[in-house]
């Protein structure tokens, strides 16, 4: 099959990126990093979550980092919600998509969101009814689809399975996700094609971290089963420091290298996610996880060139 001429990259860093960090990272540091992906040209960013601040500490200013950010028409700002709670705080939050998050192996559904893959679309039904009656875009997310930190291997049929009860519930969108960066590129295409029955495979997205290296093999590998749609994080920003072998979702840098070689379209300015990338990455006092945006800035500098303001 032919790659796909455009791809649409969703921006996780400032939720799935931030919220593993310990220190409480300042409102202000957030929203400028949320304006700068903007103006970087992301179509869509995954910029906050509702969820139990006891849970996720990092996430507890969420509603004043919606309220902050400079919105621009046209670009996507999503925020995860567990239930209804969420729901209505993401509502008046003024996000534009909701995003429901499940998980295709029951051990990491108990652990994450405290219940059974059954309970959760229970709950999620009636937050996908709240999104319909609001007008607000609804997209599911599909942890565990590669592989369980508790359950080890999962089978392609239990992730259908959960793909299949979020498209009855009317998701615009389901990620399918690499929670721990297990997959690799054959187990990706494989599942995808099988999934390809279940839900249209241009409103699938690829969702990979890239703890064994594997997230950009993973992509191509996508890309070649017909996928336009990918997640990534700005500076690879993502899991905790703190745990021995965890880190991020893909650097946005790295794929926007990787589909500029390719000549697939974007329409995001590589040079100013590397400016937002460094940002970050200097505001946290380490070097940036994303090998393409490090090299960049690195020839930058030695060229004498300034970061953009
Ligand atoms: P629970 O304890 O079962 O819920 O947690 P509960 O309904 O019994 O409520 C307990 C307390 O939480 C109550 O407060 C509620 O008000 C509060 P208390 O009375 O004790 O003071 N609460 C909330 N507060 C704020 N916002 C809410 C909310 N809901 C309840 N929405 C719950 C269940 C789902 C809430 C909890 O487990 C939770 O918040 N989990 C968070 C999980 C999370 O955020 N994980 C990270 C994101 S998922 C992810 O990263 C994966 C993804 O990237 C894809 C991939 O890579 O796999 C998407
Ligand atoms: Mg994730």
């Amino acid at each position: 099959m032919d790659l796909p001429r455009k791809v649409k990259l969703v921006e996780v860093g400032p939720r799935d990126g931030l919220q593993n960090e310990k220190e409480t990272i300042p409102v202000e540091v957030k929203v400028e990093l949320v304006d700068r992906l903007t103006a970087a040209g992301l179509p869509n960013i995954e910029a906050a979550s509702f969820v139990s601040p006891k849970w996720v500490p990092q996430m507890a200013t969420s509603t004043e980092v919606m309220a902050r950010i400079a919105r621009r028409p046209g670009t996507l700002y999503s925020a995860l919600v567990p239930n209804m709670k969420g729901f209505e705080a993401a509502l008046a939050a003024r996000a534009d998509e909701v995003v429901i998050f499940g998980a295709a192996s029951e051990a990491f559904s108990n652990r994450n969101i405290n219940c059974s893959i059954a309970e959760s679309i229970a709950r999620f039904a009636d937050v996908a009814r709240a999104a319909k009656d609001h007008g607000l875009r609804l997209r599911g997310s599909v942890s565990c689809s590669l592989g369980c930190p508790y359950q080890g291997e999962v089978e392609p049929s239990a992730v259908a399975d959960v793909v299949r009860r979020m498209r009855d519930l009317g998701c615009d969108e389901i990620d399918i996700a690499d929670t721990i960066g297990v997959g690799t590129a054959g187990q990706v295409r494989r599942l995808f094609d099988a999934l390809a029955t279940e839900f249209p495979l241009e409103r699938l997205a690829g969702h990979f971290h890239d703890t064994y290296g594997q997230a950009l093999a993973n992509i191509l590998a996508a890309l070649e089963a017909g996928v336009s749609i990918f997640h990534s994080s700005v500076a690879g920003l993502g899991g905790c420091p703190y745990a021995k072998g965890a880190t991020g979702n893909v650097a946005t840098e790295d794929v926007l290298y990787l589909l500029r070689g390719l000549g697939i379209d974007t329409g995001v300015d590589l040079d100013a996610v590397v400016d937002a990338g460094q940002f970050i990455s200097a505001h946290l006092g380490r070097k940036a996880a994303s090998r393409a945006g490090n090299a960049m800035a690195a020839r930058r500098a030695a060229a004498g060139t300034t970061l953009t303001p």
